[in-house]
């Protein structure tokens, strides 16, 4: 596997000649596995342009700060938190003194102060600028905040000086951005999460739904991005933060989440069914209104399909976790949920107590795989995602 495999890095690219050698850096860090986005300063622009920049990453080049369509979902501060390392080369003199000076007066040196991705620098510039005391100082200030700095070369340089100031060489900077990254345990492993409370429409008003939050499900998500993968998250009713590192996508209804599921589910290596998906929805949605009156209403309910054991049947199935919220004879149960979907692990969840399972920060569960059963005591929702990912990581990978 490749040491930037699934690696989000935001490149910045401010203004420098040396701008033009941008899109080389962009190949090598893809070599290596990575993911980039490019923030282009408006001294960047003069020096190389935003399609050509757009072409190599294969994403929307980022420029302005003050995009309102971008701003209006906090742009800057999306991109801060998808970014797992921000590398900007060129670093020029004025992108190194915003920087200096914890300046937020544009896109680049906000998306930095927003961010708590590491930073590293690879300034380029003139040699008598790079050796001016303004500049030194401002690198002085600069390492002593932990950030890394990558030397500028020496030697000739595009205004005909010779000196130090040309920029690092490409597979250089691509190989100390990797040094950052050290392997965890699930480097470079595509997992699809499901989670949230899916909502099953009546008539144009109503639905039915419970009460997940899927607080659970993104305590799974959060988890497996630490632990370095690259994480598909498919969500439904959520009364929780998404995380910006992974990719994610709504499907309120069961038969939505279904589609969007088989649509993404053969690159992953960990499928993990959180979502608590209703099991039946309405048979036929009304157009209107459902109006009141002294009758009895029926409604009849048709069974939605089943997601988990649907991609428990396919030929190449990835790793599969379920979950079961039960209220009576909770392992029993449990067990045969683990047989009759054919998932590899189901995460036994009582919910016959208001204090645990659905909506709230605790839980108490059991994990179960065929010849194994383990009990992870109450705690926050968050530690029990580390221990179910800790065993299944054991008992699997
Ligand atoms: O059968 P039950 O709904 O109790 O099973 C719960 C498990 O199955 C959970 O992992 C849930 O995400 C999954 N499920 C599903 N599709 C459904 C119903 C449940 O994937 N239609």
């Amino acid at each position: 596997m490749k040491p930037l495999t699934n690696k989000h890095i935001l490149l910045g690219v401010s203004g420098s000649i040396s701008a033009y050698k941008a899109p080389d850096i962009i190949r090598r860090l893809q070599d290596l596995g990575a993911k980039v986005q490019v923030i282009l300063t408006q001294g960047g622009a003069k020096f190389i342009t935003e399609h050509a920049l757009q072409s190599i990453s294969q994403n929307q080049v980022h420029s302005n700060l003050w995009d309102k369509k971008a701003e209006l979902a906090m742009g800057h501060i999306q991109l801060a938190k998808w970014a797992d390392l921000i590398l900007i080369a060129p670093t020029s003199a004025n992108t190194l003194a915003n920087i200096a000076s914890g300046k937020a007066c544009d896109l680049l040196s906000s998306v930095i102060l927003a961010s708590a991705a590491p930073l590293i620098i690879a300034p380029a510039m003139n040699q008598q600028m790079f050796k001016s005391n303004a500049v030194s100082g401002n690198l002085k200030t600069i390492a002593s905040r932990n950030i890394t700095i990558i030397s500028p070369d020496d030697g000739a340089q595009a205004c005909g000086d010779i000196g130090p100031g040309r920029l690092a060489d490409a597979n250089n900077i691509a190989a100390i951005v990797a040094q950052q990254f050290h392997t965890t345990e699930l480097t470079g492993k595509n997992i699809l999460i499901t989670l949230g409370a899916s909502v099953e429409a009546i008539d144009p008003v109503r639905y039915i739904s419970n009460h997940s939050s899927g607080k659970m499900g993104m305590a799974l998500v959060n988890n497996c991005i630490e632990l370095g993968a690259s994480v598909t998250c498919i969500y439904a009713n959520i009364q929780t933060e998404l995380n910006q590192r992974a990719s994610n996508i709504q499907a309120l209804s069961a038969k939505k989440m279904h589609k969007a599921v088989m649509e993404n589910i053969s690159k992953q290596d960990i499928f993990i069914s959180c979502a608590a998906v209703a099991d039946f929805s309405p048979k036929n949605i009304a157009k209107d209104k459902i109006k009141k009156n002294a009758d009895d209403l029926k409604l009849i309910l048709k069974p939605n399909p089943d997601i988990l054991q649907d991609v428990c049947k396919l030929p190449k199935k990835p790793l599969t976790i379920g979950f079961a919220a039960e209220t009576k004879n909770p392992l029993e149960n449990a067990k045969l949920k683990l047989k009759n979907k054919g998932c590899d692990a189901i995460i036994l969840n009582d919910v016959s107590g208001a204090d645990f399972g659905l909506n709230v920060d605790e839980n108490e569960v059991v994990f179960l795989s065929q010849n194994y059963q383990q009990k992870i005591a109450k705690t926050s929702k968050q530690k029990i995602a580390k221990k179910i990912l800790e065993i299944f990581i054991r008992k699997f990978l």
